[in-house]
């Protein structure tokens, strides 16, 4: 029975967590660390159709994520049309192959030798669908000034953070489906307003082909990270 009251005008619900036991949070704890590891970034898709329930549970996960004064700043615009997914295709494998042949400099090319990714973006096209993350810097709103509407341009707050965490939470989301992603930034990324036709106020965020892994995918052979590297205990 969820119990109900007002503070200061505003409604309040009461909440209530389930808890476990120190052991029980222990072995939780534990079990999820070891799954969340098993998730990789993949670049070998299959074209095998992912149901379209699928990627809005998805998406309604990504949109549970804490966010800035819950102004939840992100869109999420999903590409299954082969003709739009081919436009992303071409336009992405543009900038990539001036950030691979000049912009990027060469010790961050150094860096990318282990994953051997190059300019060519073939899982654009092969992957079923393409979730595309926009994070909405403000809202427009029109105000009546007078005999006058005027546009007021409603900030929104750490929005940069707010849609990292909904994304993380989007790919934890493909992971628990079954389901494997790539978080793809081809730099610069304006292109995916455009062809998307996205308002002023939503810039490109991340994009993030989904489906089903390849018959034979294969991905690089990365060490994570210990727990003494990544944290300092006071
Ligand atoms: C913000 C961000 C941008 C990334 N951009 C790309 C990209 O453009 N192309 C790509 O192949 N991988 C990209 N990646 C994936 C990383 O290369 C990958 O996460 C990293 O190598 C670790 O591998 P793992 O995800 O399998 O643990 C990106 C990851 C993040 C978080």
């Amino acid at each position: 029975m969820v119990k109900t009251k007002l503070i200061d005008g505003f409604p309040f619900v009461n909440y209530n967590k389930e808890t476990f036991l120190a052991q029980e949070t222990l072995k939780r704890s534990r079990d999820f660390y070891e799954w969340m590891n098993l998730r990789r970034t993949v670049r070998d898709f299959s074209d095998k159709p992912v149901p379209k329930g699928v990627i809005e549970n998805i998406i309604l996960t990504a949109s549970t994520a804490p966010s800035g004064a819950h102004k939840q700043p992100w869109t999420f615009c999903v590409v299954n049309d082969p003709v739009i997914k081919k436009q992303i295709r071409t336009e992405a494998e543009k900038e990539e192959f001036e950030s691979y042949n000049g912009r990027m400099p060469a010790e961050w090319l150094n860096d990318l030798r282990p994953l051997q990714t190059d300019w060519r973006k073939e899982f654009l096209e092969t992957a079923p669908y393409l979730i595309v993350a926009f994070k909405r810097s403000y809202e427009p709103e029109t105000k009546s000034d007078g005999n006058r509407q005027i546009l007021h341009k409603h900030q929104n707050y750490y929005v940069t953070e707010s849609c990292g965490i909904a994304c993380g939470f989007l790919l934890a989301a493909i992971h628990h489906a079954g389901l494997v992603a790539l978080t793809h930034t081809p730099s610069p990324m304006n292109f995916l307003s455009k062809v998307l036709e996205r308002p002023e106020n939503e810039k490109p965020f991340l994009l993030i082909p989904v489906g089903y892994p390849a018959e034979e995918c294969w991905v690089p052979d990365l060490k994570r990270k210990n727990l003494h590297e990544i944290s300092v205990w006071y």
